[in-house]
């Protein structure tokens, strides 16, 4: 498969008017970790988490949290070393690249944050896949003006909760899919509703953790119910919902429990000065992280939801 290695518009290149089009994607570079060079007054909201190698360890752990349910979904779909795959947001790619290894199949990755594609490449040479694997920095706005050609299968993950205007990008996303190929998201659901948080039994390292993510999500205007959109605004633009199952992973080993933590510890300084909570807080809740982590407790995962949706033939 031929894929366009284009050079997309930077914050650089583009228009410094207020026009709606540079608003829209100042927001976008805000939400990607560009802030910096963002142009919009919007920017002094900066997306929190880091991203290349600061943030990675974190990444990892989440993708080892979220990998396997993804992985059951992807393999129901009949994927051969034919199939053509975009993963939008891919961040380290790490089911594009064990759908590539898996499959030998061609897979396309789009990230706007430079730093996240070198770790994709980084990790593409490692598992071998690098023949199979193109990563292309690309703000999910300009996937219209940028590529033309169609997928098998369309993918995101965690992606369309962290943008202002999520429809608009999955309108792009659904027009790369081929007829009858699949659109996949899986996103946050359920807010913060405390029945679908559960830790037994219950530590304040957790209730602090779902307080913190919380205010994270007001601060981010990240949408953490945005799962239970997903199917409708996939069956708006014409396609069938095949699934959409939502899950949560039940965290127990004090390895996968250090998510919290590692989240925490990137956050400490902005979380600090936000206001939201003191330095001596911060100090007290990562003991009570290495509790949660290492003592007898099983900690829930944010609600997600899985979304298949096939466009007609
Ligand atoms: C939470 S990470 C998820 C990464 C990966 N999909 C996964 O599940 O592990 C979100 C990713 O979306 C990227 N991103 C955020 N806004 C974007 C935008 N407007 N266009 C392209 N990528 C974006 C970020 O740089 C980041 O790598």
């Amino acid at each position: 498969m031929s894929i366009p290695g284009t050079t997309g518009l930077t914050a650089e290149t583009a228009s410094a008017k207020p026009t709606e089009a540079a608003t829209e994607k100042a927001d976008e570079l805000k939400t990607a970790g560009l802030a910096s060079k963002a142009l919009s007054a919007k920017a002094d909201t900066p997306y929190w988490m880091e991203v290349g190698k600061k943030g990675v360890n974190r990444l990892n752990l989440q993708c080892e949290i979220l990998d396997p349910k993804t992985w059951e979904l992807l393999e129901t779909l009949g994927l051969s070393s034919e199939s053509q795959v975009l993963d939008v947001g891919c961040g380290n790619a790490s089911m594009a690249r064990q759908v590539a290894k898996r499959y030998g199949c061609q897979v396309l990755g789009l990230d706007a944050e430079p730093k996240q594609l070198e770790l994709a490449k980084t990790a593409a040479i490692a598992d071998g896949v690098n023949g199979f694997t193109t990563f292309e920095q690309c703000l999910a706005s300009e996937i219209r003006e940028r590529y033309t050609e169609q997928f098998d299968v369309v993918m995101c993950r965690l992606f369309l909760c962290h943008l202002d205007h999520p429809e608009r990008v999955l309108a792009q996303m659904i027009e790369r899919v081929k007829p009858g190929g699949v659109l996949i998201c899986e996103d946050l659901t359920h807010g913060f509703e405390r029945e679908h948080y559960t830790c037994t039994p219950s530590s304040e390292g957790y209730e602090f953790w779902l307080d913190m993510a919380e205010h994270y999500g007001k601060i981010q205007a990240t949408d953490f119910q945005i799962g239970q959109k997903l199917a409708a605004m996939a069956e708006e633009r014409g396609l069938k919902v095949i699934t959409n199952k939502p899950y949560q992973s039940q965290l127990t080993s004090p390895r996968l429990k250090a998510i919290f933590r590692l989240g925490m510890l990137e956050l400490r300084e902005k979380f600090i000065d936000s206001g939201k909570t003191t330095s001596d807080r911060m100090d007290r809740a990562l003991e009570e992280f290495r509790e949660l982590e290492e003592g007898d407790f099983t900690a829930d995962y944010f609600p997600m939801i899985q979304v298949v949706a096939r466009k007609p033939s």
